[in-house]
């Protein structure tokens, strides 16, 4: 069986994330690729997908655009996507929010694992406009991920795998 984990990221904390879901996964006897987004020609080649991204100004841009372009292939493959934000790190009004961005991404699929991770912002790493941008969303400086909620995920994750 080959599982592709399909990231999109900006500043690199999706990256590794998608890396530590490899890991993990192998920790469970399940080898998975990990690959960026746009270097994914064609998901036929692999049985099962997980895809992810972070959200930038309420969208999963990337994400969005492989689902669309992809629907046909997608459709029987994908069993899990996750979404990296910093509204995952405020109230439950803005992660309601966050969680219909995933929704809108990945539409009209959804998957029995669904991921919902705080990210990280780094400044250093941002362009002006970038920094600019995160002033307007009022997203916290920080790395805010959980590594320990996203390992509990990935269980989940290889349990759907193992099927
Ligand atoms: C310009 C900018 C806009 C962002 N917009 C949002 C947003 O609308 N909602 C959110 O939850 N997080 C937002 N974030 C936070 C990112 O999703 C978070 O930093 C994520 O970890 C970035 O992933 P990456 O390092 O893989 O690019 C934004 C960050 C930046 C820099």
């Amino acid at each position: 069986m080959r599982v592709l984990i399909a990231y999109a990221t900006h500043a690199g904390s999706t990256a590794e994330i998608a890396t530590f879901i490899a890991s993990e996964l192998k920790n469970h006897g399940i080898s998975a690729e990990v690959k960026e987004i746009r270097e994914v020609i064609d998901p036929g080649e692999y049985d099962r997908l997980i895809i992810g991204g972070p959200i930038y100004v309420g969208r999963m841009k990337e994400v969005e655009e492989f689902c669309k372009q992809h629907q046909a292939t997608i459709k029987g493959r994908l069993i899990g996507a996750f979404t990296v934000g910093m509204a995952f790190t405020g109230d439950e009004v803005k992660q309601a929010e966050a969680r219909q961005v995933l929704d809108t991404a990945i539409a009209p699929f959804s998957p029995g694992r669904l991921g919902y991770f705080a990210g990280k912002t780094d400044p250093s790493r941002l362009s002006f406009f970038e920094r600019t941008a995160l002033k307007v969303v009022k997203a916290p400086i920080g790395d805010f991920r959980d590594w320990n909620a996203i390992r509990t995920w990935i269980t989940g994750v290889a349990d759907d795998l193992r099927g």
